[in-house]
């Protein structure tokens, strides 16, 4: 790596140029895209659980077909993603190794469990929409493969957060007592790890500066949840819903300031000791192992194709 391969990368980024996968790139932006992507991706298919639990138990066949639909397209998403990160010459075994061994993280807002429908729609307006405010800034990312995914699963995303709103707001607004209980209590417990998810505040984010310098980020983390922020408090207020945060009130600027954030109780998460890392990290071991022998076929046909070819 000489200074000139550096500045001649950096003029790229400068220049709004997307850097593919074969282009020359620092190690470090390597190894920055390869932990954020393959993290995305552990993120979506570990995601798949807490709604996956509700299938089986959706109200309605319209509820389950349209729940059945947005599992579906995180499992492609998590696919999209981990192919994106081995075009930076990772492979799905290291990647899956580092999930299954617990050396990755994932998103810490799928360590909180899903106790009610409510949660169900709850997680699709809010959990849903912050990641389409993050990952709608990184659909600008400056590393073309990653760039590209996003803008694919933005607008998938986009019908998961409006099926979860529409949801959501039908109880708060028309629904039985039952109904407006349940969907109070799951803003309740879903709100704050939405503001969570979107990691760390600046001061504690080591990441941001060198994604930011590399055009990976095009925001810093709380300029990204200030925008969910912003977008959500009136919606939920609208929707007759209380935000569980005392604090919370709009500046002259229009935008709404939270209360404190329980960073103890997120760096507690990441580290492993959420309500169900253990319970998430077994599910996914368990899948793994119960689905060796389909990865063993597929490698025997595999093989055999190529004996026949070579014949
Ligand atoms: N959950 C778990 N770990 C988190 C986290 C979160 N919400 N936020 C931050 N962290 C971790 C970081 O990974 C980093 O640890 P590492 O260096 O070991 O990876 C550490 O905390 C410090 O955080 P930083 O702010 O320095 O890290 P980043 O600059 O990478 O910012 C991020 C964190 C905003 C999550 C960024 O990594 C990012 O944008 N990642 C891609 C988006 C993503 O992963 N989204 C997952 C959301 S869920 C989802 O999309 C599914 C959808 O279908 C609902």
């Amino acid at each position: 790596e000489t200074p000139e391969q550096l500045a001649a990368f950096e003029a790229r980024i400068a220049a709004g140029e997307k850097i593919e996968s074969g282009d020359w790139m620092p190690e470090a932006y390597r190894k920055q895209l390869i932990r954020m992507i393959s993290q995305h991706a552990h993120s979506e298919v570990v995601g798949m659980l807490p709604e996956g639990a509700w299938i089986t138990r959706a109200p309605n066949l319209h509820r389950k077909m349209i729940l059945i639909a947005k599992v579906q397209d995180e499992a492609g998403h998590g696919q999209y993603l981990y192919h994106a990160a081995e075009t930076l010459g990772t492979t799905r075994e290291e990647m899956l190794d580092a999930l299954l061994t617990g050396k990755a993280k994932y998103s810490s807002i799928f360590n909180y469990p899903t106790l009610t429908w409510a949660d169900i729609g709850m997680i699709g307006w809010l959990v849903d929409g912050a990641a389409i405010k993050n990952q709608t800034m990184l659909a600008g990312c400056s590393y073309g493969p990653y760039s590209r995914a996003m803008v694919r699963i933005c607008s998938e995303e986009t019908f998961h957060h409006k099926q979860g709103k529409e949801m959501v707001v039908a109880y708060a607004r028309e629904g039985t007592p039952e109904q407006k209980k349940m969907a109070q209590d799951a803003l309740n417990r879903w709100w704050w790890p939405a503001v969570q998810m979107l990691g760390p505040s600046d001061k504690d984010s080591p990441n941001t500066p060198q994604l930011m310098r590399w055009g990976i980020k095009l925001k810093t983390n709380d300029e990204v949840r200030q925008e969910f922020i912003n977008e959500h408090a009136p919606e939920l207020l609208e929707a007759g819903l209380t935000i569980p945060d005392p604090d919370l009130h709009q500046d002259e600027q229009g935008n709404w300031i939270h209360g404190p954030i329980n960073w103890e109780e997120f760096f507690e998460v990441i580290k492993g000791g959420g309500q169900m890392n253990r319970a998430r990290l077994e599910s996914r071991n368990r899948s793994h192992d119960e689905g060796a022998w389909v990865r063993e076929a597929l490698n025997a046909y595999e093989a055999r194709r190529h004996a026949q070819a070579a014949d």
